[in-house]
């Protein structure tokens, strides 16, 4: 078959070599947004009377035919027409003629691949913080559902001070609010045009970058034509924001997994958020929350993977900079069905309110004010957390609580002990009277709670103003 470059050639690509240098077995899930970039530049081309009005009008009808046939699923795609691009070119000369040849004026691959890259990559961003969004609104309801409920705090996995369940879930989503505001900021990169930069050098056409950008709704275009075609920090940035969010999503389904045991059973999943076993019929395993702690490492696996890909190759565009894509559609599809899948999981738990508080009661999580206590009446700090680690050990020997001994016996480690004691130790005493700014106690959770809720608002309005632009244009 005679290829698009076949001018210089003169014996046909061999079929293996053929099969090795395609890219079109993934990157035609570009194919919507190598066709809306170029829509822009059959536009900008006729606007800027490079390619006649009615050139322009004929190759932009063309291509609205090829996606129509696309979304019909009419379109088959060729090897050896190695990409996405070269694909659809040969689908709008069938459809148009030789015109179609006009496209490619003032163009190369390389600034119509990172293009098409940008579309789909602001798209995903997009995508990204609507999901996170989602996440963010289930931890925010669980955290209002079950306001008072205590649970331990803990460090090294060993009982530390008892929390608020609210607490701990808006722990979670200040950490998810912090990837929204990177992808955030990432999308300003993301939504930056390279077209117009040509194979790398620019074009001795005159092409009006500023217009095409406008007709794509980027805000900004690349101001050097060899940065243009070379750049894949907006991918790097989306895979590093990825792997941070996934790093948390693994962490609280780890908790997810630790708080479905028997031994914990602080929460139970949806029965069809998890799977029985095989062999026996008592299981009922949190798959999915390890699946989401597994996918984790893939996602990271997409980042080092194109980092190393681009740490040794000069400028301008190199073949490497085609193993971009496959990580990067991989990452996207699995961040996005982790996040799915962990909104579904924290909107269907089953909240255990009793075993957590059950739990919260033992392990001394009131030993450090049992200290703060003394100090609060004159003892040294030190001083009192030697003497509440004896009354600690003589519980441990008695089996007992430190509510559950006597004034007499507390008095007899020491006399600054008062029967308000009891009241100091109990779990909600210990609680509410976190009071510090970003503590567990209830009216600095509701702080914390009305922030998250502002942000959410802040997220919502940042997508219905982005949010248009991006699937409008799409669908241009
Ligand atoms: N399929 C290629 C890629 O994904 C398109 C760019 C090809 N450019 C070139 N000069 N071979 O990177």
């Amino acid at each position: 078959m005679q290829k698009l470059w076949g001018g210089r050639f003169s014996a046909s690509a061999d079929s293996f070599a053929e099969a090795f240098g395609a890219s079109i077995t993934f990157d035609k899930r570009l194919a919507p947004f190598d066709i809306q970039g170029s829509v822009a530049h059959a536009t900008m081309l006729g606007r800027c009377g490079i390619v006649s009005q009615a050139e322009s009008e004929v190759i932009v009808d063309g291509l609205k035919r090829v996606r129509a046939k696309l979304e019909r699923g009419e379109i088959e795609f060729r090897l050896s027409d190695e990409d996405i691009h070269m694909n659809i070119e040969r689908y709008l000369t069938e459809e148009i003629g030789s015109v179609a040849g006009k496209l490619h004026t003032a163009r190369s691959r390389n600034d119509q691949v990172a293009t098409s890259f940008h579309l789909f990559m602001r798209s995903s961003v997009l995508d990204l913080v609507e999901a996170l969004a989602e996440v963010q609104r289930q931890l925010v309801e669980q955290a209002e559902l079950h306001g008072d409920v205590i649970l331990p705090g803990y460090t090294h996995l060993q009982r530390a001070q008892p929390v608020l369940f609210a607490h701990h879930l808006l722990a979670y989503a200040h950490m998810l609010q912090r990837d929204v505001e990177r992808a955030v900021s990432l999308f300003g990169r993301v939504n930056t045009l390279p077209l117009g930069a040509g194979a790398l050098a620019g074009t001795t056409f005159p092409i009006d970058r500023k217009l095409t950008a406008e007709l794509l709704g980027f805000t900004a275009v690349y101001e050097n034509s060899m940065d243009a075609v070379s750049d894949r920090d907006f991918v790097l940035e989306y895979l590093s924001v990825a792997s941070i969010t996934m790093m948390h999503l693994s962490r609280l389904c780890e908790e997810i997994v630790i708080w479905t045991t028997g031994e914990f059973g602080y929460i139970e999943l949806h029965d069809s958020l998890s799977t029985g076993s095989s062999m026996m019929p008592q299981k009922k395993n949190a798959d999915f929350a390890e699946l989401v702690r597994g996918k984790t490492g893939r996602v990271y696996g997409a980042l080092m993977s194109l980092l190393t890909t681009m740490k040794g190759l000069p400028l301008a565009y190199n073949k490497d900079m085609q193993e971009d894509k496959e990580g990067a559609f991989d990452a996207v599809d699995t961040l996005l069905g982790s996040l799915t899948v962990v909104a579904a999981m924290v909107r269907t738990w089953k909240v255990r309110a009793d075993a957590m508080r059950a739990s919260a009661a033992g392990g001394f999580t009131n030993a450090t004010d049992a200290a703060d206590y003394l100090a609060k009446r004159g003892m040294p700090f030190r001083e009192a957390h030697e003497v509440v680690g004896r009354l600690v050990r003589l519980c441990i020997e008695q089996k007992k609580t430190l509510l559950e001994l006597s004034l007499e016996e507390l008095k007899s480690f020491s006399s600054l002990f008062d029967d308000d004691i009891f009241e100091a130790l109990a779990l909600e005493t210990v609680v509410s009277r976190r009071t510090s700014l970003g503590g567990t106690g209830s009216e600095a959770v509701a702080v914390q709670m009305r922030s998250v809720k502002e942000f959410l608002k802040s997220s919502q309005a940042w997508m219905d103003k982005v949010g248009p632009v991006v699937r409008a244009s799409e669908g241009a």
